[in-house]
């Protein structure tokens, strides 16, 4: 894969290793940078680093800590409902705590989990759950032990995995010969329009484009038959696959493929122009906190991120602009931000009406948040799509 490079992010940490005091000296950093292959436009990172130091018994982030993302998944279970035969064989892979798998039977669901604290979460649940990373070997012991699938399914799974080859020769060998394999993972078309620069860290080698999937699928026996275009981490493809020319694809797939052409997608000219809307991005989020402490405002964060851990690295944003973030999810309260080391706290401790300004790390879940949080009476600052009040 030849591949040249448009966006240095700089070194970053884990970006979800969130961590505690004395761990700040071990941290591990890397240089992240981004590029475009000339074959297939694919937009990958210019060196992958290993899934073992991300996907481990330490894992922090929960799926169904959102409201949104439960109604998400157990939406998305009913309508597919209508797709699948009766008492359908499904294998889900990268299941995190069960947010998609909970709304399945245990009888025929299975899963495959690198980190070891919810695959044993999920199968406490009753479903059968393989602590390993995807591969083709698995694949084939799955196949064996359980028969072929009728559904493999994968959210915000297979973006984070460096060879795309091996994965979907993977998933061709375990489907049935009418099985649907379905995926969603954040769109490059998404990130490039309302520059959402905070998509790519390490746990997104990849930020796909329908057009790119389009052909290294192709390559290895599957194809794309709808795209539906979803709300979900700010703007996401859901990527409708089956084995190569069981079913006429959908208009969704063109029109989504001509929609990428019209804005640049396979073009690098496009890239290089996003770059310079990164950089500018960082100098007006850094001035705006500067302003804040100027006139001794509070600046919090709300929302320990993955997305945050690369803004902050890379605008050089500490405990000087953000004197912390709050978070919902247990695991990483009590802990630091990656890099930065920002203090984490839960939000009853610290989302009150003393915060003047709440720089949205979650983003994404905007909408939720103003709703939960219509007492307050600071404003919310965000990156999306320009740097701003809200
Ligand atoms: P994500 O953007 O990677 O899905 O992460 C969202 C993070 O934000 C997750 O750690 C949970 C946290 N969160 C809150 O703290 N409060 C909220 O109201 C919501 C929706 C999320």
């Amino acid at each position: 894969m030849d591949k040249i490079k448009f966006l240095d992010l700089g070194k970053q940490p884990i970006a979800n290793g969130f961590l505690t005091e004395d761990e700040f000296d071990d941290e591990l950093r890397y240089d992240l940078s981004v590029g475009v292959d000339e074959d297939t436009y694919l937009v990958t990172h210019m060196d992958y680093i290993d899934p073992g130091l991300i996907f481990n018994d330490k894992y922090a982030y929960r799926g169904s800590m959102s409201r949104t993302m439960r109604s998400h998944f157990a939406e998305f279970s009913y309508s597919l409902r209508h797709y699948l035969p009766d008492n359908p064989q499904i294998l889900e892979i990268g299941s995190n705590d069960g947010v998609f798998l909970s709304n399945w039977h245990q009888t025929n669901t299975f899963a495959v989990e690198p980190c070891g604290n919810f695959a044993k979460e999920t199968n406490n649940l009753g479903y059968k759950t393989y602590n390993e990373f995807w591969n083709q070997g698995l694949s084939e012991q799955i196949a064996k032990e359980q028969g072929c699938m009728d559904l493999v399914f994968a959210a915000n799974c297979i973006c984070h995995i460096p060879d795309l080859d091996s994965t979907f020769k993977a998933v061709h060998n375990i489907l049935s010969q009418d099985g649907l394999f379905i995926f969603e993972d954040p769109s490059l078309a998404a990130m490039i329009n309302i520059n959402s620069y905070d998509q790519i860290y390490d746990e997104h080698p990849h930020i796909f484009s329908v057009t790119a999937l389009n052909s290294i699928l192709r390559r290895n026996g599957l194809s794309i038959v709808r795209v539906d275009n979803i709300n979900s981490h700010g703007g996401s493809n859901r990527i409708w696959a089956t084995k190569l020319s069981t079913v006429v694809p959908d208009a969704s797939v063109r029109a989504n493929m001509e929609f990428e052409s019209i804005i640049g997608l396979d073009s690098l000219d496009t890239f290089v122009k996003f770059t310079s809307r990164v950089h500018q991005s960082k100098a007006d989020l850094v001035e705006l906190l500067q302003r804040c402490k100027a006139h001794n405002k509070k600046v919090i964060s709300y929302g320990a991120t993955s997305k945050s851990t690369t803004i902050f690295n890379y605008c050089g944003i500490g405990t000087d602009l953000i004197q912390y973030i709050t978070d919902t999810t247990p695991e990483k309260q009590n802990k630091f931000s990656p890099g930065a080391h920002i203090p984490i706290i839960s939000p009853d401790m610290g989302f009150d009406n003393t915060v003047d300004f709440a720089f949205l790390g979650a983003w994404n879940f905007a909408d939720e948040i103003k709703d939960k949080e219509k007492d307050f009476k600071g404003r919310f600052i965000t990156h999306v799509p320009i740097v701003r009040i809200l």
